[in-house]
């Protein structure tokens, strides 16, 4: 008997569940691995934040809310989206769900019939395909060389549209690549859906806070403003205020598709949690200086790593515009001997040598869907960064 539902036989085991487990492990056994898989920003939750938290308890407010969220959280977001990219959204066009990845899960479980294709530019994030899975639909990749920028072109997003397409999902910045869409990007890329009558387009802006170098963030719904009843727009406080344990994502959409969503969210988790909503509206209209100061750290660090990584013969770091990842290319290693005679024939090989010899959690790139490369996080302090990176600078020289 299969004591389980065919559909999760299509779920990925996540290789980077797996790759925290080995580092709990080594860290158990009193060795010090350096982790550089982590995907969550190493600061604390805003002190302001955190009051407005204890202050919701103090007032009671501890009972079921709104399924999209509390009408004031809603109405913060509202003028967020208003003041941040231009995007006029009514009340019902907004929601809240315990995380973005929640609120990716109700728009594909509202939207897919089984059969129904989603394009996924390769490198993506894990969930995407998995999501699209559990929904019952089919992830199309299109791959995305590093020669590209890591970016989606017009013609490739044209190609990959068939009748079955009902999504596009965009993520930019970029986990794992950090690469970043420009508003004239957007723009070509939205032509070409508003040509494709019934193609949706999430637009993942998780990140939009972590972007470098003056580069400017933009969003498809204020990119093409004639797509934006034809788009997803979704953020959290996740990353940029650094509350991933919160859990707390949010959307902006037309209302056909926000209700259909909460239909899934209503059965589900009902809302988010109300003491996380006031601490996101806490975040949201409290101070933002920390965002500009933490970019920056980020940016210092991301300036560390990359020439790091580029002083390893073997390696080539693409220098990420925003996020904090970047995804080197370890072609150069392939085929190369460890010293227990093994050969390294994939980034898989690859990252299981660099956590071996010197104990670096790496993310190989075969879980982001382009290989052969790796994902590290820069969200970890100077020192660990210098150490993590002198070590797989070790390991790669320890390459016959
Ligand atoms: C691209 C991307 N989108 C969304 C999320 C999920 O954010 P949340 O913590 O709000 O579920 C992540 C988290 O890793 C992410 O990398």
């Amino acid at each position: 008997m299969n004591a389980f539902a065919s559909r999760l036989s299509r779920v990925q085991p996540s290789a980077i569940k797996t790759l925290n487990e080995l580092a709990r492990e080594m860290r158990a056994r009193g060795e010090s691995p350096v982790d550089l898989s982590i995907g969550e920003p190493d600061f604390d939750t805003p002190d302001n934040v955190k009051q407005a938290a204890i202050d919701a308890i103090r007032r009671g407010e501890t009972k079921y809310t709104e399924i999209h969220g509390s009408a004031e959280l809603r109405d913060a977001i509202r003028a967020k989206f208003r003041r941040d990219h231009g995007i006029d959204y009514t009340r019902e066009e907004i929601t809240v769900a315990g995380g973005a990845k929640l609120i990716m899960f109700n728009a594909m479980m509202a939207t897919l019939d089984p059969g129904d294709e989603v394009v996924i530019p390769a490198p993506y994030w894990t969930t995407y395909p998995d999501v699209v899975r559990i929904a019952e639909g089919v992830p199309v990749f299109v791959p995305c060389p590093q020669e590209h920028g890591f970016k989606l072109r017009a013609d490739e997003l044209d190609a990959a549209i068939t009748p079955r397409t009902k999504w596009l999902l965009l993520n930019s910045p970029s986990n794992p690549t950090g690469s970043t869409y420009s508003r004239d990007d957007l723009t070509a890329l939205g032509e070409v859906l508003l040509a494709r009558e019934g193609v949706r387009v999430l637009s993942d802006d998780i990140y939009e806070h972590l972007v470098y170098d003056g580069c400017a963030f933009a969003t498809m719904a204020q990119a093409v403003p004639a797509l934006a009843d034809r788009t997803l727009t979704l953020n959290g406080v996740s990353k940029g205020y650094a509350m991933t344990g919160w859990r707390l994502g949010y959307a902006g959409a037309a209302a056909d598709l926000i209700d259909a969503m909460g239909n899934v969210q209503q059965q589900s988790s009902t809302h988010a949690s109300s003491i996380t909503q006031a601490a996101a509206l806490a975040a949201l209209t409290g101070p933002q200086e920390i965002l500009e100061e933490r970019r920056v750290l980020f940016q210092a660090r991301r300036d560390l790593m990359v020439s790091a990584l580029n002083a390893i013969e073997g390696i080539s770091c693409f220098r990420p515009d925003g996020s904090f990842f970047a995804y080197p290319s370890c072609a150069g290693l392939m085929g190369r001997r460890s010293a227990n005679g093994r050969s390294i024939e994939s980034d898989q090989d690859f990252a299981a040598h660099v956590l071996e010899t010197e104990g670096v959690a790496v993310v190989p790139g075969t879980a982001f869907g382009l290989s052969p490369h790796f994902r590290v996080s820069f969200a970890v302090s100077t020192e660990l960064l210098e150490e993590g990176c002198a070590r797989i600078a070790r390991a790669c020289a320890a390459l016959g």
